[in-house]
C-alpha cells in the first residue's frame, strides 16, 4: 500500500519511557514515509537514568533536548509545557506520541491539545482508581485529551469505555514493553555480565526496586519495605538497584548506612543489566509497574509492593501479587510464604503478539 509521508513529533523524558520509544522508533525508522522527531524532557538525566539507554537501545540522539530537570510537579510539568510548546510551533507535526504516565506525558499532551494537534497515547487505558497517585492524574488527563488511544489489554480498553471514550478512537494493539523485552533479550544475554560482576548465580538473590512516591514518601511504608527486605536478605541475598529518588530519601532519613550488606544497594543498571537480573532471580519485589511485566515475560514470580495494580491480568493469572507494604513483618512473610508456592502455569500472549509498535505505526 503507498503511505502518505507523516511527521510524528514523538515526546519522551523518564526512564521507562525510553525503552517503549526504542520499541517504536526502530520501527518507525524502518520506513521510508515516516520522519519521527524525538524530543527529551529531561526528566530523568542522570547517566544511568537516561543516556545508557539511548546508546544501548540504539535511540537516535534526541531532535531536542529541554533540560527541564526535577523540580515540584507544578514547576515540572510547567516548564515542559511552555518549551515542549515551542518545539511544536516550530516543527508542525501531524502527531504527537506520548507514553504512559508520567510528567512528560501530561505535559506533550497538553501542549498539543491546546495548539489542535493530534495526540497519539500508547500505553492508554490504564486505572488503579487511586487518585492519590500522580500517575493516575497523568493517563487519566491524557487519555481524555488524546486522538488515538493504544491500549495493551482488553481491560484497558473496558476502562476507557466506561469513561465513555469512543471505541473508534481506541485501538487493542499489545504492549510494547513486551516488544521490546522480545527483541532486546537475545542481544542483553550476548552483552551483559552482570551475574559476573555482581558475583551472583542464578536463582540465589531475588531482585528488587523501589521508587514509586506512594512508597518513598512516606517514611512508615518506606521503613516497613527496608527492614522486610532487610531481614529477607538474611536468608537470600536481596539485590536492589536503586532509584535516586529512593536514595535520596534513605539518605535524608539517614537510613542508608543501617542497611546490612547482604540486601545489595546498586547503582541504577542499564536495560541489557536488567533483563539479565530479572531472567535470574528466584523472584522480583518491586513497585515498579514496567518491571511487573517484565517478570511475566520472563516467567518469574513478582510481589508488587502497592495496594493495587494497573496490571491486574498479572495478579487473576497468579504471576504477581500484591503486597501492601505498611508492616514489614508482613511484607517478609507474604514474600516468604510466595516463594514456596509452585510457579504458576504459564499464560501465553497476556499482552499480545510483540508487534505493538508496527501495529500503532499502521494506525497512524
Ligand atoms: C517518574 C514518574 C513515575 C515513573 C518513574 C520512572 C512522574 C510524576 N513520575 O518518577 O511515574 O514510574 O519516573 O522511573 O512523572 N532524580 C535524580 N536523577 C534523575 C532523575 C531523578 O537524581 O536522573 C531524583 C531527583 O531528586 C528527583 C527525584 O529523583 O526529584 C524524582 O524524579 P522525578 O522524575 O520527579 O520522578 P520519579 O520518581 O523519577
Ligand atoms: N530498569 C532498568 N534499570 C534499572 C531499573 C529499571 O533498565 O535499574 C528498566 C526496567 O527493566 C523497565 C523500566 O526500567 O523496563 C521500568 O522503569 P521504572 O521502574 O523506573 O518505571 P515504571 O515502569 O514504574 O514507570
Amino acid at each position: 500500500m503507498q503511505h502518505s509521508s507523516l511527521k510524528i513529533l514523538t515526546i519522551v523524558g523518564a526512564r521507562p519511557q525510553f525503552i517503549k520509544a526504542a520499541a517504536v522508533s526502530r520501527i518507525a525508522r524502518s520506513l521510508e514515509h515516516i520522519t519521527e522527531v524525538l524530543v527529551h524532557t529531561g526528566q530523568h538525566y542522570d547517566q544511568n537514568m537516561s543516556d545508557v539507554f539511548f546508546t544501548e537501545l540504539d535511540i537516535p540522539k534526541p531532535n531536542y533536548h529541554l533540560g527541564i530537570g526535577s523540580g515540584t510537579h507544578g514547576i515540572q510539568t510547567g516548564k515542559m509545557l511552555g518549551a515542549i510548546e515551542e518545539v511544536l510551533v516550530k516543527e508542525k507535526p501531524d502527531w504527537v506520541l506520548v507514553y504512559g504516565d508520567t510528567n512528560s506525558t501530561l505535559a506533550g499532551a497538553l501542549a498539543a491539545t491546546k495548539l489542535h494537534i493530534p495526540i497519539a497515547h500508547v500505553e492508554a487505558g490504564l486505572r488503579s482508581f487511586n487518585r492519590k497517585m500522580p500517575e493516575e492524574i497523568n493517563r487519566v488527563l491524557t487519555d481524555h485529551a488524546a486522538n488515538l488511544l493504544f491500549t495493551p489489554t482488553e481491560v484497558a480498553n473496558q476502562n476507557l469505555y466506561k469513561e465513555g471514550i469512543a471505541s473508534n478512537l481506541i485501538h487493542l494493539v499489545g504492549d510494547v514493553m513486551y516488544d521490546a523485552s522480545l527483541y532486546y533479550v537475545k542481544k542483553a544475554e550476548l552483552a551483559s555480565h552482570i551475574l559476573d560482576s555482581l558475583k551472583l548465580q542464578p536463582q540465589k538473590y531475588i531482585l528488587s526496586t523501589i521508587h514509586r512516591a506512594e512508597n518513598t514518601d512516606t517514611s512508615d511504608r518506606l521503613t516497613a519495605i527496608i527492614e522486610a527486605l532487610s531481614k529477607l536478605s538474611q536468608e537470600i541475598l536481596v539485590v536492589l538497584p536503586l532509584h535516586p529518588r529512593t536514595k535520596k530519601i534513605l539518605k535524608d532519613l539517614q537510613m542508608l548506612d543501617k542497611i546490612p550488606e547482604t540486601l545489595r544497594l546498586i547503582d541504577p543498571v542499564s536495560y541489557y543489566d536488567m533483563i539479565l537480573l530479572e531472567k535470574n532471580s528466584k523472584m522480583i519485589v518491586t513497585d515498579s509497574g514496567g518491571i511487573q511485566k517484565e517478570a511475566y515475560f520472563y516467567q518469574v514470580p513478582c510481589i508488587t509492593l502497592r495496594d493495587e495494580t494497573e496490571w491486574v491480568e498479572l495478579v487473576d493469572a497468579g504471576w504477581n501479587h500484591l503486597v501492601a507494604p505498611t508492616s514489614s513483618s508482613e511484607i517478609y512473610q507474604k514474600i516468604k510464604n510466595q516463594m514456596c508456592q509452585p510457579i504458576p502455569s504459564s499464560t501465553n500472549n497476556l499482552y499480545g503478539d510483540g508487534t505493538a509498535a508496527s501495529k500503532i505505526l499502521e494506525v497512524l
